[in-house]
C-alpha cells in the first residue's frame, strides 16, 4: 500500500516570473484553485494520507492555503454561504499535510533527499506540482497499480515532440504489454543525438527506498543541480524501473504558455462560469 506521497516545491519558477517573485509558482490558479491544491486531491483520490511539501523560503502561502483559517469560516458562517464555506473547510481537511524547507534550491533530486527520514523504508509517490494532470483515474493511481503488480519503481510516461525532449528526460524503454514498459536506461536534458526515445518522464515517479543511497553519490549534473533523473536512470540500469505510459490531460504550469491553456480549457468546463465564459471565448476568437 502506497500511504505518503512528496511534492518538491522549493523550486524558483523562473520560467513564470515576474507573477513568482513573491507568489509561489505552486500557488498559480486554474481557475479557481491553486494548482497545487489539484495534487493534493489526485493524491487523495489515490488512497495517500499523508503528504510532505518540500517548500523554501517565501512559500508561506502554501502551508496557510492548507491550513484552518477561523475568522474566513467565522465569516462564511451564515445563511447562503454554506457551499463556500464547505469547500474553504474541505481544503484543510484533505489530509495529513507536513512541510519540511530545503535550505537551497540544489535541485530536484536534493529536494527528494530531504524527505529519507518522513518516507523512510516505504515507497512512496512524487508529484511534480507543476504538471497537473487531469484524468478519469489520477496519474498517482495508475502507477500504484503497477506497482502493486510489478513490485517496482515506476515513473508516469509519455511522447514528447522532438523540439520538447531537450527539456525533459529521455528514456529507453522497452514494452511489458499496454501502456506497461520497463524502463533501463534514461538521461535528463539530452543534446541533439544524446536522445534515448522520445519518451519522457512527465510528473510522477513512484520510488522505493533504494533511491536514497543513489541520491547521496550523485552529483550535479544538467544545469548545475543534483537531478533526480541521474538517480533514477541507475535504478533503472539495474532493472529496478517500470514506467506506465498514463492516461490523462496534462498541463505543464511551469511555464506560461501552459498556465494559459490550462485555465481556457478548464474554465470552458467549469460549474459555475463554464457557459458564459464559451460564450465570451467564441465571440473573441472571431476578431484574433
Ligand atoms: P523545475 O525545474 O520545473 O522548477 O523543477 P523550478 O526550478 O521552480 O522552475 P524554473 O525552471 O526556475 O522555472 C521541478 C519541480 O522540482 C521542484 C520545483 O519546485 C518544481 O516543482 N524543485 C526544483 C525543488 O523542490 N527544489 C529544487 O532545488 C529544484
Amino acid at each position: 500500500m502506497i500511504r505518503k506521497a512528496v511534492i518538491p516545491a522549493a523550486g524558483f519558477g523562473t520560467r513564470v516570473l515576474p507573477m513568482t517573485k513573491a507568489v509561489p509558482k505552486e500557488m498559480l490558479p486554474i481557475v479557481d484553485k491553486p494548482s497545487i491544491q489539484y495534487i493534493v486531491e489526485e493524491c487523495v483520490k489515490s488512497g495517500i494520507t499523508d503528504i510532505l511539501i518540500i517548500t523554501s523560503r517565501g512559500k508561506e502561502t502554501i502551508e496557510n492555503h492548507f491550513d484552518k483559517s477561523p475568522e474566513l469560516e467565522r465569516a462564511l458562517s451564515k445563511p447562503g454561504k454554506e457551499d463556500v464555506l464547505q469547500q474553504v473547510q474541505g481544503i484543510s481537511d484533505l489530509a495529513n499535510i507536513y512541510y519540511l524547507r530545503q535550505k537551497e534550491a540544489k535541485g530536484l533530486g536534493h529536494a527528494i533527499l530531504c524527505a529519507k527520514d518522513f518516507t523512510g523504508d516505504e515507497p512512496f509517490m512524487v508529484l511534480y506540482p507543476d504538471d497537473v494532470i487531469f484524468g478519469e483515474k489520477p496519474v498517482a493511481l495508475q502507477l500504484i497499480e503497477a506497482y502493486n503488480e510489478f513490485g517496482k519503481a515506476c515513473v508516469g510516461i509519455k511522447a514528447v515532440s522532438q523540439e520538447a525532449i531537450s527539456k525533459y528526460s529521455s528514456l529507453k524503454i522497452e514494452n511489458i504489454r499496454d501502456n506497461i514498459y520497463t524502463v533501463t536506461d534514461m538521461i535528463e536534458k539530452p543534446a541533439k543525438g544524446q536522445e534515448f526515445s522520445l519518451y519522457s518522464i512527465l510528473g510522477r515517479c513512484l520510488l522505493t527506498a533504494d533511491i536514497y543511497p543513489i541520491l547521496e553519490n550523485t552529483k550535479p549534473g544538467a544545469g548545475g543541480e543534483i537531478q533526480l533523473t541521474d538517480a533514477m536512470a541507475v535504478m533503472a540500469r539495474e532493472g529496478k524501473m517500470n514506467g506506465v505510459d498514463f492516461v490523462g490531460k496534462r498541463y505543464d504550469m511551469g511555464n506560461k504558455l501552459g498556465v494559459m491553456m490550462a485555465n481556457v480549457e478548464q474554465a470552458v468546463k467549469h460549474d459555475e462560469i463554464g457557459e458564459d465564459f464559451k460564450a465570451y471565448l467564441k465571440e473573441f476568437v472571431k476578431n484574433i
